[in-house]
């Protein structure tokens, strides 16, 4: 067993990025420590009895522990520590922005290892669009992902609980948690929202796909599915270097907004919507985050990145500018949740758009989102992310896969 640590040393008088000196701490005796340096790339590789000693006879002016908080759980990463650092000059400060910042422009390796997750996480949405059926449980759905991406795949983990909510569970953000642990019955006629993805060597996918479980959407299905689809495709356009995340958001919520009048939810002009924050009401999440090691992965709010306190804008998990080499979710939804929709009503300054008779025959609907998961290239993106999308590729693919193994031809899909 080998332990990379999270600890560094470096000289004085130039960049900690520059100089650092990665540690791997070796405990097992089956392989010499040449073995791991080899393996890991790094500098030295020596045994964790020897840290103290090793780290002394190198007379660094400082080391370098990784300790910062997590801008988007909260959490404190824990600095690591050993019998006689008290002995060095240790700084807990520099590096953490540092390596967060490093982890969010993927290195060409880092894009391989998650274009595989996104490969074999496609494949096992598609295995359970075709095994699905009405009176089946969300779990064997769950079980089913996990099963294709260890067996077929070698990953033993996902990256996520998997969110397997059907008909009205599908309006419920993170639903398969412990308190609500995908057991229920699928009925016919209910849309599945399966938001699922698998982990390779620690890097992470983020799908969800979302399909009528008997095969066929209903019309108010379609419509709601393809206003998403509409606004996932206008986000895939506009994505290049340069562009603000929020701008994407923005972006998606008017997409929603015409889409959702011209459905009939809405009335009015869809300018005067976005002044008093419609759009949050259908889509109480950010459009997309951060994707690599941690499913919402690290440095979306760096020094000088500000979260926007706005409805919808604030659940954003970065507020950043794209760059060539990020890896983001991009993943749009539509939800008819009972509370945000009475909350809409009562106000009056949003419920003067929404018919209401109209909404009422969306209640219990569930909801609707599209997950892909994309890399920022030099000009636009690359889509990492295949499986089915558009309503008549979903109800041809579960049509034919149902019966016989269809394949899912994702160069023409990305064409549409
Ligand atoms: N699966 C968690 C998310 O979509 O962010
Ligand atoms: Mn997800
Ligand atoms: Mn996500």
């Amino acid at each position: 067993m080998c332990r990379r640590i999270q600890l560094f040393c470096c000289r004085v008088g130039k960049k900690p990025r520059d100089t650092v000196l990665t540690l791997v701490l070796c405990f097992a005796r089956i392989h010499p420590p040449e073995f791991f340096k080899k393996k890991y790339g790094v500098d030295e590789a020596h045994y964790v009895t020897e840290i103290s000693s090793v780290l002394a006879s190198k007379k660094p002016a400082v080391l370098l522990t990784l300790r910062g908080v997590n801008t988007d759980s909260g959490n404190v990463s824990k600095e690591a520590s050993f019998e006689g650092i008290s002995q060095f000059n240790v700084n807990n400060k520099i590096l953490h922005p540092e390596i967060a910042e490093c982890r969010v422009i993927k290195t060409d390796m880092e894009l391989e290892v998650l274009r595989y997750t996104n490969k074999i996480s496609s494949e096992a949405h598609k295995e359970v669009m075709k095994a699905v059926k009405p009176g089946m449980k969300e779990y064997e759905m769950e079980s089913l992902f996990q099963h294709y991406c260890y067996t077929r795949g070698g990953m033993r983990h996902t990256s996520y609980t998997c969110i397997c909510g059907s008909g009205e569970n599908s309006s419920v953000l993170h639903y398969g948690h412990a308190g609500a642990p995908n057991d229920r019955t699928i009925e016919d006629g209910d849309l599945c929202l399966f938001d699922m993805g698998g982990e390779y060597y620690c890097y992470g996918s983020d799908i969800t796909c979302t399909f009528p479980a008997n095969g066929k959407f209903t019309a108010d299905q379609r419509a709601i599915y393809e206003a998403v689809l509409k606004s996932s495709r206008a986000v895939m356009k506009a994505v290049k270097p340069g562009v603000a995340w929020p701008d994407m958001h923005r972006l998606a919520d008017r997409v929603h907004l015409e889409e959702l009048t011209r459905i009939g939810i809405l009335k009015g002009n869809v300018d005067d919507m976005v002044k008093v924050h419609l759009g949050a009401i259908f889509m109480p999440h950010g459009l997309g985050h951060l994707l690599g090691i941690d499913v919402h992965d690290v440095g979306g709010y760096p020094e000088g990145v500000e979260r926007i306190d706005l409805p919808g804008l604030r659940s954003l998990r970065t507020a950043r500018s794209l760059e060539q080499g990020m890896v983001l979710t991009i993943e749009p939804g539509i939800y008819f949740i009972d509370h945000l929709l009475d909350q809409a009503l009562r106000d009056p300054a949003q419920s003067c758009f929404i018919n209401s008779d109209v909404l009422r025959r969306f209640r219990g609907f569930g909801g609707v989102r599209i997950e892909d998961d994309i890399a920022v290239t030099a000009t636009g993106m690359e889509l990492l992310t295949c499986v089915p999308r558009t309503v008549e590729e979903i109800e041809a693919f579960m049509a034919e896969g149902q019966g016989s193994a269809k394949s899912f031809d994702c160069l023409s899909s990305q064409k549409q």
